[in-house]
């Protein structure tokens, strides 16, 4: 027998530590929070995504009466960039979150879904993908999609 571990870095920042670009990806995803359809949840999600040649698309979570026919910020917004730019990688992402008056104080995290969207978009390009994931006191910067989604599965592992 023998084990394997898997470790994870986050870093964690202030708002005013943050470059100029995170900063700006960041106030996108604050301000998309107001783009949410969630009248169920009552819990906005705002996402923004900046791409390898500039550009930066939003989204935010858009909830169904069918509730598993929702989707979160995140894919939202992935798909939108994807389905739009075909050919251009996502160099980072940045979410944040609303709900009874203020944007929540820890960071919320990316579902599992999320992840694995988030993941092919990484592995198809080449191109790790930054996280930031906002909160009122603190910031989380992931590395890459795959360092929220480790020991994933990808297009190789289907030709065995
Ligand atoms: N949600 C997101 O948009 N992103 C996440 O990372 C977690 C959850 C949405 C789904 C649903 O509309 C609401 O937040 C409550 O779960």
């Amino acid at each position: 027998m023998k084990e394997l571990e898997i470790k994870t870095l986050i870093k964690v920042y202030t708002y005013e530590e943050l470059s100029d670009e995170q900063r700006m990806l960041i106030d996108k995803a604050k301000e998309s929070t107001s783009l949410s359809y969630s009248p169920y949840s009552n819990f906005a999600v705002g996402a923004a995504v900046l791409l390898a040649n500039g550009e930066v698309f939003c989204g935010a979570n858009q909830e169904n009466a069918a509730y598993p026919s929702g989707l979160c910020a995140e894919r939202t917004v992935m798909f939108y960039a994807n389905a739009n730019r075909p050919n251009v990688p996502v160099k980072a992402l940045a979410c944040a979150c609303y709900t009874q008056g203020h944007y929540t104080h820890r960071p919320g995290s990316p579902c599992g879904n999320c992840r694995q969207v988030l993941l092919e978009t990484e592995h198809r390009y080449g191109q790790d993908i930054e996280i930031l994931l906002y909160g009122e006191d603190e910031i989380y910067v992931f590395p890459s999609a795959k360092s929220l989604l480790p020991h994933c599965f990808v297009d190789d592992d289907l030709r065995g």
